[in-house]
């Protein structure tokens, strides 16, 4: 029988299948198969990943078959010479902060994100930094022409010689030139325009994206090459997303934002070498991406004065504090049935705090329409908020403004209690160099705070406290 050189493969997490099927197993993705070449490996050919990833299985083969004999032998950590980590700064303390103190040398980033929001700016950028602290840089583009990149480099400023631009897609080129001039940094722009002769696919597509981090993978261990990869985030199509890659690569950060908003926010998903609740926060300027060091001013900038509906509130992000602002528009329904909208945050949370408030404030919400919106377009879900969206809810109902030096957070249980959160310590501090004067928090966490310098603390235990309190 004539074996099967085609499989399907799903676009949005590279799950493999013999057969079409309409919905991704896997991921649950619906319509994201397509049909694709099965690899061939070459016998003999070094540069694949296959070859790579053969070496552990064959071990295992080995010992499992009893072939040759061969026993291996386990050791614990403490025989373990210790290596220190090195890391280099890139020269934009928001990204090292998401990296875990910088980059460490021979591992691979993937850096995802929409296609336009600023990648290529990014890495340009850090590789420009990279490049005048003193480290070889190489900057791959299968995407733009040189004098496109040219025309993005006028735009961030000067560019140091140290920093070499090869326009190319093909990695077995690519490859041997990194083995002849091993650079420190490679970047690869984007992973979806490499393509390996070794396999049949187009460009972009699941095997095709697949085999060619996985030979990156293998440089990278080999020569301790670090690889900065790009990847655009599909939501369909015949271009493999970087979901694709997220367990091959060591990190894994998306770059993510409001196309129409200046700010872009950079996330760390996964970390083999630091934490990944750490978040960069950038701006689009038109000289390139500025950091922000101080979010919260930045998403307090415009903040109405004296309006009903509108709450600060605090999140955290990593181990940052945010302030956000929280608003609510809550206006009687015209139909039968109230609408709800959350922008910016969680439509089921906000649903289950209005029926909350409802219940154990005997008031009638479900008569009323109501829009809640965390402005300057950022997205965050932290159960903290829940105070902050109620109170707005709550000001924007009675049409009465609450005093703009009051922040609250803490999280909202279902019979109304307000229960504890985490870090109110740092929220707090955080509010107070904001200059705001009272804080409304959950009355457990009262223990926790040591006086903060200038703020009323107000511990609540339940929503009719904070009736009261207002
Ligand atoms: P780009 O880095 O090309 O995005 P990606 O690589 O993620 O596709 O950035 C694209 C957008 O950024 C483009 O719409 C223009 C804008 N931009 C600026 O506003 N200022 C700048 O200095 C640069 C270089 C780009
Ligand atoms: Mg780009």
């Amino acid at each position: 029988m004539k074996k099967k050189t085609t499989a399907f493969f799903c676009q949005e997490c590279g799950y493999e299948s013999a057969k079409w099927v309409g919905q991704c197993p896997a991921c649950k993705a619906w319509n994201s198969m397509v049909e694709e070449p099965v690899k061939i490996t070459p016998a003999g050919s070094s540069l694949s990943a296959a070859a790579y990833s053969g070496g552990l299985s064959a071990g295992l083969s080995d010992a499992g078959a009893g072939g040759g004999g061969r026993t291996l032998q386990p050791v614990p950590l403490s025989e373990v010479g210790d290596v220190s980590e090195k890391r280099m700064a890139t020269g934009f303390a928001e990204l090292d902060r998401v990296l875990g103190g910088g980059i460490v040398a021979g591992s691979m980033i993937l850096v995802g994100g929409d296609p336009g929001i600023g990648k290529s700016t990014l890495l340009l950028q850090a590789a420009r930094n990279l490049a005048e602290a003193g480290h070889s840089v190489l900057y791959v583009s299968g995407e733009e022409s040189l004098h496109q990149i040219k025309l993005r480099a006028q735009r961030i400023g000067s560019i140091r010689d140290d920093l070499k631009f090869l326009c190319e897609t093909d990695l077995d080129a690519i490859a041997q030139t990194l083995l002849a001039f091993k650079p420190e940094i490679v970047i690869i722009d984007s992973i979806q325009t490499m393509y390996n002769s070794s396999v049949q696919a187009a460009p972009g597509s699941v095997s095709q994206v697949r085999e060619t981090t996985g030979i990156l993978m293998r440089l990278a261990k080999e020569t301790g090459i670090t690889f900065f990869i790009i990847g655009h985030v599909t939501k369909e199509g015949t271009v493999a997303g970087p979901r694709v890659l997220e367990h091959m690569v060591d990190t894994v950060l998306y770059f993510e934002g409001d196309r129409y908003a200046s700010y872009r926010i950079l996330r760390g998903v996964k970390n083999r070498f630091g934490s990944t609740n750490e978040i960069g926060i950038f701006e689009m300027r038109q000289e390139g991406l500025a950091e922000v060091p101080n979010p919260s001013e930045y998403m307090l900038a415009g903040r109405p004065v004296g309006a009903s509906g509108s709450v600060v509130t605090c999140s955290m992000e990593g181990t940052r504090p945010v302030l956000t602002e929280v608003q609510a528009l809550v206006t009687k329904t015209a139909y039968g049935f109230a609408k709800r909208q959350a922008i910016g945050t969680d439509y089921n949370r906000v649903s289950l705090l209005m029926a909350v408030l409802e219940k154990r404030l005997n008031m009638p919400l479900s008569e009323y329409d109501a829009y809640v919106n965390l402005a300057g377009g950022i997205r965050q879900t932290e159960p903290a908020l829940d105070l902050g969206i109620a109170l707005a809810i709550l000001s924007s109902y009675r049409n009465r403004p609450i005093d703009d030096t009051i922040i609250a957070f803490g999280e909202i249980g279902l019979s109304g209690e307000i229960r504890a959160v985490s870090m109110a310590e740092q929220r707090v501090q955080e509010a107070a160099k904001m200059g705001f004067k009272t804080c409304i928090l959950p009355k457990s966490c009262l223990k926790n705070i040591k006086s903060v310098g200038g703020m009323q603390l107000i511990g609540v235990s339940g929503m009719k406290e904070v009736l009261d309190v207002l």
